[in-house]
């Protein structure tokens, strides 16, 4: 069974980022964590990596004159690592350019919705699950797709739905979501360790013959 690199990009606790470990760790998910970016200093996430002694990087590109000195920085970093695959959990930067086109089709993200309703700029943490509710919708869920240039665009990879109940508040829904998150991210990108993620026409077909 063939193992995929990845480096998990967090901002803040990285609780898909640990489901993701766990899922390694038990056999669920043919994948190895090589390198975990944080543009934040502060995040949980960082405190997490040095416990596991998992490689572990702070950049941000608040830290260079202009942003191809990050990027060059970033995707030294990257090839450094042998990293394969970039797996966004929680990450609240904008990717750029350079780097979409280094790992064309090999940057995924999960978003705490049904895509594309409830997604684009601003739509991040409780103000996805405050827009659901004030809404009215009576389904959500999670997307796990490719990323693109735009916000929460990219081919859809896997989703999963669950029912908005009628005491539903942005934290109890956000709890689930999280929790449907933590059981969707790392059986999506199984697909690619098994290879089975065919593109085209920017839509995802899974091969069943392999
Ligand atoms: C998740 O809800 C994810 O969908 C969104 O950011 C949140 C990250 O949570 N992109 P965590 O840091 O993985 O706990």
């Amino acid at each position: 069974m063939s193992s995929i690199k990845i480096a998990v990009f967090a901002s803040g606790h990285g609780s898909n980022c640990r489901a993701l470990y766990e899922a390694i760790i038990s056999g669920k998910l043919n994948a190895e964590i090589g390198l975990i970016v944080s543009n934040n200093p502060d995040a949980g996430v960082l405190t997490w990596a040095k416990e596991k002694e998992l490689a572990h990087i702070h950049i941000s590109s608040e830290q260079f004159d202009d942003k191809l000195q990050f990027h060059h920085a970033l995707l030294r970093h990257l090839a450094l690592h042998h990293i394969q695959m970039i797996v966004l959990a929680g990450y609240m930067k904008k990717i750029g350019l350079p780097l979409i086109e280094a790992y064309p089709n090999k940057i995924l993200n999960i978003h705490p919705a049904l895509l594309p309703s409830f997604g684009g700029k601003g739509m991040y943490g409780e103000h996805v699950h405050k827009a659901i509710i004030d809404y009215g919708a009576k389904i959500t869920g999670v997307t796990v797709h490719l990323v693109d240039p735009e916000y929460d665009h990219g081919a859809i990879v896997m989703q999963k739905a669950l029912e908005v109940s009628e005491n539903d508040t942005p934290q109890t829904l956000a709890q689930r979501v999280l929790a449907l998150e933590h059981q969707t991210y790392y059986r999506a990108l199984q697909l690619f360790a098994e290879n089975k993620v065919i593109i085209k026409d920017r839509k995802v077909f899974l091969s069943r013959n392999i």
